[in-house]
């Protein structure tokens, strides 16, 4: 048992520059647990709330010096003193001295952070790695990655309109040979595009930003890099997308400015199928904005015994919006990212709802992310199965997948890897190999 005995925060930055949240969580025995909040760019209408100053004469009004001053203040006064391991009462004390719906009072960014470091502080006190903390040493089970390959949407300034076009690698049998798949696809598509003059930078988590035509030439693109690479598309290697389509929507149809269409939700969803006939797709997230309820329940009917279906801006990790989910049949994963509801304690439940309904929880990262390696934890932890980090380049994305090396060294002979097992329940539309 050992006790909290400070609690310091300050300004860091993420992988955009912008300023963010650091905790520090000194514990007896000159212990220090550290928590670093990361960012989104396209966040839900139903996150909890980031506190940023506004102030324009400040970081352009994006410093978070109230939330850093709450944490100091009214958090330190009710945390100090307590137990570091008691994380389910600390984080209900935080929930409960903020008040609101989405803790706008004291900012989920302040809270977050906070809730990150007494649970890194937890892992030090019991000189445990952080994962066998917080999964009280039941997690064993390293994730399928999701890997991107090509970014757009509010990560690129929609030069293409679809956010995320990920790489799965099937036929991985364990962690790292899905880091080689990836490594071996994400390394040839950089060829092939700079052949063609086509490199444009990268995105906001690391994919290529490429100047395509349109959407659809990005995925025959990556189609063709897992060719190029050795693999057999549908087989080996499936596309993952995340549409993040609330930033499609336009209130009445979802714009496609890169292919100059709207679509009503009806031809979106016919849209979205025949693009899983006719490419090796495996996964979607987000296909349609995050309250549009009635076009969800459609596309669910429709796909979910073929793709994986995944809600993020629609759940923003919050069980009261997975529950309904559940109860709709929209989905059958739920993206996991811990600052989208402010504490670890709601985290690892909405983890858990996730499982016991039988649907996948995918962890995830934000396009603003720290060094800081905490989501590689959660998903050995909770035996989620899949992670979603960004691409395979820029430091803020690779310590994630290097702490999951890590981890599997640490987990030894206990390590476990499903890989695309997860998908076992699928029966794609795609059958061309
Ligand atoms: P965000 O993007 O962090 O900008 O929200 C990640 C995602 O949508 O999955
Ligand atoms: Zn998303």
């Amino acid at each position: 048992m050992m006790k909290i005995r400070s609690l310091d925060a300050y300004q860091i930055f993420d992988s955009r520059g912008n300023p963010t949240v650091e905790c520090a969580v000194g514990v007896e025995a000159g212990l220090v647990g550290y928590g670093r909040v990361p960012c989104g760019a396209s966040t839900g209408q139903f996150e909890a709330l980031e506190l940023r100053d506004n102030d324009p004469t400040r970081y352009r009004g994006k410093s978070v010096f109230a939330a850093i001053n709450h944490i100091t203040d009214t958090i330190a006064r009710a945390v100090v003193g307590r137990e570091v391991c008691d994380q389910d009462a600390i984080d209900a004390s935080l929930i409960e001295l903020d008040g609101t719906e989405n803790k706008s009072r004291l900012g989920a960014n302040a809270i977050l952070a906070v809730s990150l470091a007494v649970a890194d502080a937890g892992a030090k006190t019991k000189g445990c790695a952080l994962f066998e903390h917080l999964g009280s040493g039941k997690g064993s089970l390293l994730p399928l990655p999701g890997v991107q390959i090509v970014g757009g949407g509010a990560h690129a300034h929609r030069r293409l309109d679809i956010q995320d076009f990920l790489l799965v690698a099937n036929c991985a049998r364990s962690y790292e040979e899905a880091l080689e798949v990836t490594h071996n696809v994400y390394r040839t598509a950089a060829e092939l595009l700079s052949q063609r003059g086509l490199v444009a930078g990268v995105a906001d988590e690391g994919g290529y930003w490429p100047q395509f035509a349109g959407n659809e030439a990005a995925l025959e693109f990556i189609v063709e890099a897992i060719r190029v690479a050795g693999y057999a598309p549908g087989k080996d290697c499936s596309i993952s997308l995340d549409f993040a389509a609330s930033n499609l929507f336009d209130g009445r149809c979802y714009r496609l400015d890169a292919d100059n269409r709207r679509l009503s939700s009806e031809q979106f969803i016919d849209f979205i199928v025949d693009w899983c006939r006719r490419y090796p797709i495996i996964s979607i997230e987000d296909p349609l904005a995050d309250d549009d309820w009635v076009a969800w329940r459609q596309l669910g009917n429709k796909l979910r015994r073929h793709v994986q279906i995944v809600g993020d801006d629609l759940f923003t990790t919050n069980v009261r919006r997975i529950q309904r989910g559940i109860e709709d049949g929209v989905a059958n994963a739920v993206l996991i990212k811990p600052n989208q509801i402010g504490t670890v304690s709601e985290t690892l439940a909405a983890i858990e709802m996730t499982k016991n309904c039988g649907w996948q929880p995918i962890i995830s990262a934000r396009s603003g992310e720290t060094e800081d390696a905490f989501i590689a934890h959660l998903a050995v932890a909770t035996n989620a199965g899949q992670i979603k980090v960004g691409s395979f380049s820029r430091g803020e994305r690779m310590s994630k997948w290097n702490e999951l090396i890590r981890i599997g060294r640490v987990l030894g002979e206990r390590g476990r890897f499903r890989g695309a097992r997860v998908f076992d329940s699928l029966s794609p539309l795609y059958r061309k190999i």
